[in-house]
């Protein structure tokens, strides 16, 4: 297995939306989740979709171990999350900082809903039920999003926010992805 380049915004790959997984427990699959293991890790991102892998399969994984550069983001367990459904369970939106590793060097400001349950399968096609807010759910629906062909500078809706990590963040930046 191995890290893999991740697309960057402008390609069109990125826009597409991804198909949904039919069969577990293949050969295919397991590779598929460790490459994108293995580049998340490589690039120390909070997640990652197969379509900035190239790969157009509605898979995602995600995780935020508590880390003393990241002082304000929250534990968020590691999650593979195949043929996810996504459903808001407030009106209520939060604005917070987010990156992507398809979108290197920016930070932006994403309206996402403050509470959201997500529905899928693992990769051995068991159920994953959650119900989650704050940066968990603000992760999983940038993830989930990539599945829809939609990166988060798409969702910003005060674009002043959006500049260069370095830039915004001369001390330390918030989590990217
Ligand atoms: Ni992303």
């Amino acid at each position: 297995m191995s890290i893999k380049p991740v697309l960057k915004m402008g390609d069109p790959r990125l826009l597409e939306v991804a198909r949904k997984v039919e069969k577990f427990r293949t050969p295919e699959l397991e590779a598929l989740i460790c490459d994108m293991h293995e580049t998340m890790e490589a690039l120390d991102g909070a997640g990652l979709a197969a379509p900035q892998i190239g790969v157009g399969l509605q898979v995602v994984i995600f995780g935020v171990k508590r880390n003393p550069r990241y002082p304000d983001a929250e534990d968020v367990p590691y999650t593979v999350l195949v043929n996810p459904v996504l459903t808001p369970l407030t009106k209520n939106m939060e604005q917070g900082w987010e990156g992507c590793l398809s979108v290197p060097g920016m930070r932006g400001v994403v309206p996402r809903f403050a509470k959201v349950r997500y529905q899928g399968l693992d990769q051995y096609g068991k159920t994953i039920d959650r119900s989650v807010d704050g940066f968990h759910a603000r992760v999983v629906q940038h993830e989930c999003d990539h599945l829809q062909g939609i990166l988060y500078p798409m969702r910003m809706t005060d674009f002043r926010t959006f500049g260069f990590t370095d830039v915004l963040f001369p001390d330390h930046a918030p989590m990217a992805e």
